[in-house]
């Protein structure tokens, strides 16, 4: 965690004055005594998780893989973001187009559907399973959000024709609740394979439990890695002060830009891999902090391709936004730019660098550039891709969002605002009271 570049835009706002609420709010998150404090089961699941159920959780996945060409994820929001992330970040970046043997473990091509209501993507996928075994992981805490409920409703129906009633009753996964919602109630009746999803432990606060673990563990990510690097991050996350402590920098460095009128954050990575995982990041935060008529507004951009799409405005237009940029100290693999005896292209005084290192100079310049247009710049490392380092990065941010939310002022866990689109959306499709 690296915020030399932002502390030349705070004068006496120094993070370091928050260092007696780090301790209070530190304090309350511990001892899971603040607002939402029935929403913090996630803070020891990592060590606390039921071994037996991780083992059912491999064998599922490993049946999955054996007999599906594609598994269907529905759910939205929380219920499907963070498995996305994790795959995109840990899997080859053309995983879909790679012929199923050369996918890690044979892996199957994984959908998400459910997280929006286009007609058209749904007809499209089913275009798609035309021809092939699929199964499907149905993911709803509540059990009752309405965009995944009719996508599997219309997915249920599509296996069931495919493969009869019982069949297709052993290809469905389901992820809910242990006892209450629509989904629970229906997963019983016909004896689907449930996964649950702990009380304590909210949508967006959810990819380290069967919410994110199964479609990682069908895509043959290794979830005890990725546990273990949620873990560390509990452990090595302990300490109060903030010296010692980088997401609680990160909070107080936040609030303090914040205070200072930078009001949207845009979180950057220069690598694709990350672009789900911001847009996981980007709901984390958004809707933990975005209430009572606070909170920093979370964008996210993907360098160097953003830089010639909104760059112009970072570099020049309003001054409300601080940078965030994910910097991945090595890629997973790397090119050498070849020499040409021609050099048509002129671009022979790059022959022998590495792609990998031309990225890292465009981090270099830009990260200069806009810190001397006026752009608070904070830089968080990543050694490298690991799920080890996912499993690390989730908590982190978790846990550096909780502690600014308090700060803030804000209950973390709830969100009361989204029910006002589902009011008026239920009344306009007459849904019964
Ligand atoms: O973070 C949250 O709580 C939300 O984003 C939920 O995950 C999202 O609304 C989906 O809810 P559910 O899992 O109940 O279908």
């Amino acid at each position: 965690m690296d915020y030399s570049d932002a502390l030349p835009f705070l004068g006496s706002m120094d993070p370091t004055r928050f260092q007696n609420e780090l301790t209070h709010f530190h304090h309350i998150i511990q001892t899971k005594a603040g607002p939402g404090r029935q929403g913090l089961g996630w803070l020891d699941f990592p060590v606390d998780y039921d071994r037996q159920e991780s083992f059912e959780l491999e064998e599922a996945a490993a049946k999955i893989r054996q007999e599906s060409d594609v598994l269907l994820v529905i759910g939205i929001g929380g219920s499907f973001m963070g498995a996305r992330a994790a795959i995109e970040m840990l899997t080859h970046s053309f995983n879909h187009d790679l012929p199923k043997e050369a996918r890690k473990r044979g892996t199957p091509q994984i959908f998400f559907v459910g997280h929006h209501l286009d007609p058209t993507y749904m007809a499209d996928l089913m275009d798609i399973l035309q021809g092939k075994d699929f199964s499907i992981n149905v993911i709803s805490k509540s059990g009752g959000t309405l965009e995944p409920a009719i996508a599997f409703r219309m997915f249920r129906q599509l296996l069931e024709d495919k493969y009869g009633p019982q069949q297709a009753a052993s290809r469905i996964y389901v992820t809910t609740d242990r006892e209450i919602g629509t989904l629970k109630a229906l997963a019983m009746q016909e004896g689907y394979k449930t996964f649950p999803i702990p009380r304590t432990i909210g949508g967006r606060y959810s990819v380290l439990t069967a919410v994110g673990l199964l479609p990682m563990a069908v895509s043959g990510i290794g979830i005890g890695e990725v546990l273990e690097g949620a873990a560390t991050a509990r452990s090595e996350l302990k300490d109060p002060a903030i010296e010692n402590n980088p997401a609680y920098q990160y909070a107080a460095i936040r609030n303090s830009l914040y205070r200072k009128g930078k009001t949207t954050e845009l979180l950057v990575s220069y690598d694709p891999r990350l672009q789900s995982f911001a847009e996981w990041w980007k709901q984390l935060f958004g809707e933990s902090e975005g209430k009572n008529l606070q909170g920093i507004f979370p964008v996210t951009a993907l360098y160097t391709t953003d830089l010639h799409a909104i760059g112009q405005y970072i570099q020049q237009g309003r001054r409300m936004i601080f940078e965030t940029t994910l910097k991945v100290e090595k890629p997973l693999r790397d090119l050498i730019i070849t020499e040409r005896v021609d050099d048509q292209d002129e671009l022979n005084y790059l022959s022998g660098n590495t792609l990998g290192s031309v990225n890292d100079k465009a981090f270099q310049g830009t990260l200069r550039a806009h810190t001397e247009g006026g752009i608070p710049n904070l830089v968080i490392g990543i050694p490298k891709i690991t799920p080890f380092s996912f499993g690390y990065l989730v908590y982190f941010f978790q846990l550096a969002c909780v502690m600014s939310s308090y700060i803030l002022g804000v209950n973390p866990f709830d969100q009361p605002g989204v029910e006002a689109y589902k009011n008026n959306m239920f009344r306009l499709l007459g849904k019964p009271e």
